[in-house]
């Protein structure tokens, strides 16, 4: 639910957050979380899809059109977004099949007037172990978003989990006790209501019916 009122004549943007990991107390789950937060305390209404609603997604089939009750409710998310925030941990050097089966559901919306993140702002955030993970996935992650005609937003939140333990000692909790890293969350969200609330998305949907479908990356 927004916490703020648009502007008159402006919807309350819709943010999608994906990401995370099966591992209870994700650090990469609570990572989208904050910044979906800081989202809607900015005025969105958000949906978040976490390792566990990740995890119920059944390995992506592009041939068949069958789909279940989790895949549509995902896809529907998809759709009615004005905004995305995905994140992913850095697993042997990329994104992990949890997160890339999600994106690649995402084919779904091939053949849509707006397909995949066409227009949308899309904040990502990467977790690891190690520094050279955090900056090798987060660009891996750019390229699928490019892909997927998404706007990277220019502030990444690339996180060593290990050096800087974002949520202290606290296993389950949401709050961020590292400032550099909160700042990052906030400027984050800040660039992704940016674009979402200027109605770029729909002003690309527009000139796509207008002159035709846009050509695949
Ligand atoms: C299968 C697997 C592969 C991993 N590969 C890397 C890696 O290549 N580089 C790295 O720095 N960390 C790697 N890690 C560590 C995770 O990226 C790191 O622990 C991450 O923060 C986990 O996120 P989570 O707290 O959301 O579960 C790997 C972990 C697993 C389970």
């Amino acid at each position: 639910m927004a916490e703020r009122d648009p502007p008159p004549g402006r919807k309350t943007p819709i943010i999608v957050g994906i990401g995370g990991t099966t591992r209870a107390g994700s650090t990469t789950e609570r990572l989208v979380a904050a910044v979906l937060s800081s989202c809607a305390e900015m005025g969105a209404q958000t949906h978040m899809f976490g390792g566990d609603a990740l995890l119920a997604l059944p390995h992506y089939e592009p041939e068949t059109s069958g789909r279940n009750a989790a895949q549509r409710a995902f896809i529907d998310a998809v759709r009615t977004a004005d905004g995305f925030v995905l994140g992913t941990p850095g697993y042997h050097g990329s994104v992990s099949a949890l997160v890339k089966n999600a994106i690649d559901l995402i084919d779904d919306t091939r053949t849509d007037t707006r397909a995949y993140f066409d227009g949308c702002p899309v904040g990502l955030v990467v977790t690891a172990a190690g520094w050279q993970a955090t900056g090798v996935v987060m660009s891996a992650f750019r390229d699928i978003v490019h892909a997927l005609r998404g706007w990277p937003t220019p502030l990444g939140v690339a996180v060593n989990a290990i050096a800087q333990r974002p949520f202290g000692d606290d296993a389950a909790g949401g709050e961020i006790v590292d400032p550099a890293i909160a700042e990052q969350v906030t400027g984050q969200a800040r660039q992704i209501m940016a674009l979402a609330q200027s109605g770029y998305a729909q002003r690309v949907a527009e000139m796509i019916a207008q002159t035709g479908t846009a050509s695949t990356a």
